[in-house]
């Protein structure tokens, strides 16, 4: 595509894009274009020297992570009043889960399986980092994470392109409000295209190979449907893709972003990713860096300087077109347009709620409430009731740990205004329970061994042990990946020392990532698992414990039974021999000598089930569901229909309780294999005790859609199965047919 026909289309996707380009563009000189597409790191509360020269030579396209407000005025009004042209900043932000009051974090919120908490979350978290002159976050993140051991998998709505991409879409209409220009709305980002979740063995960074088909089946749907929500940016992944690292990747920028999906907004580099192309080995130096990524549309450049140091010449050389360089400013200009910087690029924070206020510490509440998932209860241990009871011992090194909670990518959150669990106890049982506290060790990852002694002694003198495990914030996140995934340090030591008591036993988990909880399921009665559930994680956990509410979340990821079992998903593909309880033998039951051929045959490691440990879309209630009646409209749906289909969800159970109805298919048979199950629907329904709803879903024959072997996106008529329940193990299932009406 010519850079002539590029600029046409852009200014059919917006409006704006004409009146920027010809008045604007007309006027810059190419050095100011280039420092448009320029962003340069914030110094935390100063401005350097040399950062206000390069401000008033229209130099800065963009400033990331300064969030002193007068500071950001004041490079506001450099940029504006002292260069030439006067073009104001955008300043960028991680604005990952939270500014100020900190929400769960983002596996977790995907955890509620709720557009509401999520699209709530982001509302909160713009408006509070808009009182800082904050007008960009660089979220959501919408890399499909099928690898636990990946640290960064705390920071995605987990392994599922259904469940990513409705998620993903509530983010950006809560960061960006009905409408940019509106006070309180910030730019979305949605990151990191792409592919970037499959990095090999978990490690941060590394090189993912994805055969496109995968790609477009499982990793791009999010991308797609946050472009189609309107996100004003894109952020480029570090990694390697198929051989091609993403910030010079011309396929996945120009033919399939830009080509296929029509996208108007623009293309942020990730922190030195141009630079990096050369350590990659893709390019030689920093000017060929700069010319792959320019020549493959990355519109701006974080951080390092390879745009600002060789453009100028790569355009000069006629190796980069000026008319590709104006598409790309136009696209910077047109945010700039789009957030009314152009109007007001100052902040006054009276014009915004205060940080922290009644209502954001309320959303934060909701959203841990509905983030925690039960994965087991035996005896009903929970909730406990506090007539029951006379002493609690709880115990683990995050019990009282007002930073832990918070999690990964809280570059804001301050642990001073966390409640944590320990005092949330206290609070709700009051004088009526005795509270005994025992940390028992320094931190999650200590062996040190010597105060168990202590907690073993306060949990013999209780009726409950509440145990408070897992990994601290710092365990995951960003370049945070670990090879095992069991808990850290001497916890499972802890735990088992706790459960020779006979004392039952509570375990919270609050954790960036799923762990591998076979060596302990066995010696806790109940675990709740928290995530890192955010500033009020102690309220929210104390009112599961006691049952004030009942918890409702359901896994957004598969826990695995053993790290060797990864990558597993539920949507995985039936395999030639798939693996089946027959089929299944363990090692130890093979008798020596055995001929090959009795192994079982079937796809299935010798030392572990083949199941999860708990599946995609699991997690108890205090109550029980059950699903019965489905009804179709129709048996056969032609291309072009839509099929509704009904089920009754009725709440056998004693509490009143949210539910998450889920809604799987499987395509029989595919051109290209399809998986055993997939996700497309889900709704969180509440039902009082005793209650029963007719619920319904709607599926188009778009929604059954796939890249085929030609990579075009078709629904394929044929059998499919349907079930609706509560996890991917749903077992109520219907069949209908897709035909081909022609
Ligand atoms: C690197 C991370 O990969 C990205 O997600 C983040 O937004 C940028 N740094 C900016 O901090």
């Amino acid at each position: 595509m010519s850079a002539n026909s590029c600029l046409k289309i852009m200014s059919e996707l917006n409006p704006h894009f004409d009146l920027i380009v010809s008045q604007l563009l007309a006027q810059m000189s190419l050095e100011e274009k280039i420092g448009q597409m320029s962003q340069l790191a914030g110094h935390e509360g100063w401005i350097p020297e040399h950062l206000i020269h390069a401000l008033q030579a229209g130099k800065v396209g963009s400033v990331l992570n300064e969030v002193d407000l007068r500071t950001v005025n004041e490079l506001q009004r450099i940029a504006v009043e002292e260069s030439r042209l006067g073009i104001p900043l955008l300043i960028g932000r991680d604005v990952i889960h939270g500014f100020k009051t900190i929400f769960p974090i983002p596996l977790g919120q995907a955890a509620s399986w709720s557009e509401e908490v999520v699209e709530q979350g982001a509302r909160v978290s713009a408006l509070e980092s808009s009182t800082c002159g904050v007008n960009w976050t660089f979220a959501p993140m919408i890399d499909i994470s099928r690898d636990p051991r990946w640290g960064r998998i705390a920071e995605s709505l987990g392994e599922d392109p259904y469940l990513c991409s409705t998620l993903g879409v509530a983010m950006v209409k809560g960061f960006q409000g009905k409408n940019l220009k509106d006070t309180g709305s910030i730019a979305a980002c949605a990151k990191h295209f792409a592919g970037y979740g499959a990095s090999e063995s978990g490690r941060d960074y590394n090189t993912a190979n994805i055969p496109e088909n995968e790609l477009r089946n499982v990793y791009l749907p999010p991308f797609k449907a946050a472009a189609d929500a309107g996100v004003a940016t894109f952020m480029a992944s570090f990694s390697d893709l198929n051989g091609v690292p993403a910030s010079g990747n011309e396929w996945l920028m120009k033919e399939v972003l830009r080509e296929e999906w029509n996208y108007p907004g623009f293309v942020v580099s990730d922190w030195d990713s141009i630079r990096q192309l050369t350590v990659h080995g893709f390019t030689a130096n920093d000017k060929e860096a700069a010319f792959e990524a320019a020549n493959a549309g990355i519109d701006m450049e974080m951080v390092s300087s390879t745009y600002h140091d060789h453009l100028q010449a790569l355009v000069a050389e006629g190796k980069i077109d000026i008319e590709q360089i104006d598409f790309m400013v136009g696209r910077i200009l047109t945010l700039k347009y789009d957030l009314g910087l152009f109007d007001n690029p100052y902040t006054d924070p009276s014009s915004l709620p205060k940080v922290l206020a009644d209502e954001n510490i309320a959303a934060a509440k909701q959203a841990a409430l509905k983030s925690c998932v039960l994965l087991k209860n035996s005896n009903n241990v929970l909730p406990i009731s506090t007539n029951a009871v006379n002493s609690l011992a709880v115990i683990g090194p995050l019990a009282n740990d007002g930073y832990e909670q918070l999690g990964t990518w809280i570059f804001d959150g301050e642990a001073q205004h966390s409640q944590t669990c320990l005092q949330a106890i206290k609070d709700f049982v009051g004088d009526d329970v005795e509270v005994k506290y025992a940390k028992a060790l320094k931190n999650t990852r200590s062996d040190d061994q010597d105060a168990f002694e202590h907690a073993i002694a306060m949990a013999k003198s209780s009726d409950v042990a509440l145990m408070f495990l897992g990994e601290e914030s710092i365990l995951s996140g960003e370049a945070h990946c670990r090879s095992t995934i069991d808990l850290p340090g001497s916890q499972e030591q802890l735990i088992e020392a706790i459960a020779e008591t006979g004392t039952p036993i509570v375990l919270v988990v609050m954790a960036g990532r799923p762990l591998t909880l076979t060596n302990i399921v066995d010696k806790v009665d109940s675990i709740l698992y928290a995530w890192h559930p955010g500033t009020m994680g102690g309220p929210a956990i104390a009112d599961l414990i006691f049952g004030v509410k009942s918890p409702s979340g359901k896994l957004p990821v598969t826990f695995p039974r053993t790290v060797g079992q990864i990558p597993l998903y539920y949507a995985q593909k039936h395999t030639g021999k798939p693996a089946t309880n027959d089929s299944f033998v363990h090692m130890n039951d093979i008798p020596e000598r055995a001929a090959q051929t009795s192994l079982g045959m079937a796809a299935t490691h010798l030392d572990t089930h083949f199941s999860p440990l708990f599946s995609f879309g699991y997690g108890l209630s205090y109550s029980k569901f059950e699903y019965s009646n489905i009804t179709l409209s129709k048996n056969n749906i032609a291309i072009g229909d839509t099929l509704t289909i009904s089920v009754q969800l009725t709440n056998t159970g004693d509490y009143d309780s949210d539910e998450i109805a889920q809604l799987y298919i499987r395509d029989l048979v595919g051109s290209v294999t399809r998986p055993v199950k997939e996700l497309k629907g889900f709704q969180r329904i509440h039902l009082t005790a005793g209650e029963t709803k007719t619920i319904h879903f709607e599926l188009s024959s778009d929604d059954l859609a796939f890249y085929d072997r030609k990579m075009q996106l078709n629904a394929e008529p044929g059998q499919f199965h349907l079930w609706l329940g509560g996890s991917s193990e749903a077992s109520l299932r219907t069949e209908f047919n897709l035909i081909d009406a022609k």
